[in-house]
This record gives C-alpha cells, structure tokens and sequence, in this order.
C-alpha cells in the first residue's frame, strides 16, 4: 500500500488481504500532530498502550485505562485520515471474559471512531477474538512478548527460544484461526518470526522479530530519539529529536538569563506616542 497515494481510508480486511505484498508501515501515535504525521507514511497507526510509558511516565503499560487509551485514541482520530487506526485494549477490561471484552473494545470504538482493536495473548484469547470478531469488531493479535504479561514473564524478554518456539508458533495458529486480520509479533527470534510469516495467512507485524514479517511496527517516539528512558535492540533511532529538543531548550534558557530573548523581531512595536499625554507632537 503506497501511502503517499490518495486511496481511500485504509480497512482491516484491506490489512488481512496484504499477505506477501510489499511491507505494511506501522508507528504509534497518541496526539493530533504525530498522527498527522504518521498518517501521511503509514498504513496502520496505532493508538498503543505504551503512551502509559512514553506520555505517562508509568514504569509498565499495566497502569494505563481505558480512558486514558479514549482520551488519547479521540486525539488520533482528528489526525487519522487514511491510515487504519487501531487502539490498543489496556491490561484487565478484556481478559475476564468475552463479554467484558465486546463491552470495552465498543467503547473504545464508538467513543475514539478508531477501526479496529489490538489485544495481547495467544492460545488463550482465542475464543475472545472469536467473539469479537463475530460481533463486527475487527482485532490485531499480539503474541510472543506481551508487555501487560511482564510480571508472568519475568521480565522483557525475548520469547520462543528453543522449545518456547512450539508455544508461540501454537499461539499464532489459534489467534489467526480466530479470525484476528493481523499479528504483532514482539521479540522473537529471526527463524521464528520468518516461520510464522509463513504458516499463517494474515500479515504479521514485527516489532524486534524478523524482516521477513509481512509488516514492521516501532513506537515512534524510539525512533525519533524522543523516548530516551531505555532503548531495546531493535528499536532504530531515525532521529535525535529528543538531543535536538535538549539543546534547543538550553539555547532558550541561555539567552531569557541573558537578556538576549525576545529580541527586536519578537516584539510588537509602540503605537502609543511616547510623548507624554497633552504635549505639543
Ligand atoms: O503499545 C504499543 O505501542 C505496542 C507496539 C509496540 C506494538 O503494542
């Protein structure tokens, strides 16, 4: 999908066609601005549950709500025009059950217009996707790292080395077959991530998986250097902007302290005389 095209807006089973095409684009946006500029390069824009971390400061995506992921998905929607917009399901309003799960997923797309839903878990959110997807609510799988599951997993780590491959290719299998249009695929061997590309039949998007995925996802605050709190190997930092915002905000400190800022240009001119009232001008 080429985005500078003018195409019409971008749907989820339009995703679920592009197997084996060239590359799907994917970054995260959680404002107005960055979704505009993320939508005229990309074919996905998600609204993730990292903005907890990245906007939010929290030390994992387990603190984010569904209203923050409202309040930031309503934000990306003014942004959004072509992309397919999905918004990411935050950890606890849809593991219970599938019908806490439809009841969620239908706020967040009556109250953001977002298109689709994102949801972490394999073999066992299979029968919520089903549900979901039966229910006209389009959903993008997540496996293999899953950040809502950090505590069960110990940590941020890769997953499906040697025989936890079986699992993760297990849960790709059942999401797909469940009926998700898409898969993340978060940290996971090259091999794999090429394995499974090849044995299901919707795209996969990888994130720290393999190029041979269907489509790639980074957040983009990491690959504009704006999200500098730590930096996992497989995020590329395109830009510096957080080092450029640095230097540009000490150029600004330097100069009020030094009486340098506002110069002449920055300040609007008298139109008051400077006689004083009642004086011959
Ligand atoms: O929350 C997020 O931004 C994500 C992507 C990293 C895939 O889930």
């Amino acid at each position: 999908m080429s985005a500078s095209s003018k195409a019409a807006a971008i749907t989820a089973p339009g995703i679920a066609r592009h197997k084996g095409k060239p590359p799907l684009v994917c970054l995260t946006a959680y404002t107005t601005p960055v979704a505009e500029l993320v939508d005229a390069h990309c074919d996905i824009v998600l609204v993730g549950d990292s903005v907890g971390m990245v906007m939010h400061g929290l030390s994992s995506t387990l603190g984010v709500t569904l209203d923050m992921m409202i309040m930031h998905g309503k934000a990306v929607r003014r942004g959004v025009k072509r992309a397919l917009m999905v918004v990411d399901m935050p950890f606890g309003t849809y593991e219970e059950s599938p019908e806490q799960a439809f009841r969620n997923a239908a706020r967040l797309m009556a109250e953001t217009g977002c298109a689709a839903v994102k949801l972490e878990g394999g073999e066992e959110m299979a029968e919520t996707i089903r549900f979901l997807c039966a229910r006209g609510i389009p959903v993008m799988g997540h496996i293999g790292l899953t950040p809502q599951a950090v505590n069960s997993l110990g940590g941020y780590r890769v997953q499906g080395r040697g025989e936890g491959a079986e699992i993760v290719r297990r849960d790709a299998a059942a999401v797909a077959e469940a009926g998700a249009f898409s898969i993340v695929l978060e940290k996971v061997p090259d091999g794999l991530g090429r394995l499974i590309t090849e044995e299901i039949p919707v795209p996969t998007i990888g994130i720290g998986a393999s190029a041979a995925c269907d489509g790639q996802v980074l957040v983009t605050d990491d690959m504009l250097g704006m999200f500098t709190a730590f930096r996992p190997k497989f995020v590329k930092r395109y830009a510096e902007l957080g080092q450029a915002a640095d230097e540009a905000i000490a150029a600004f400190a330097r100069e009020v302290r030094e009486g340098r800022f506002p110069a002449a240009e920055h300040v609007f001119a008298d139109e008051i005389p400077t006689a004083p009232r009642g004086a011959a001008v």
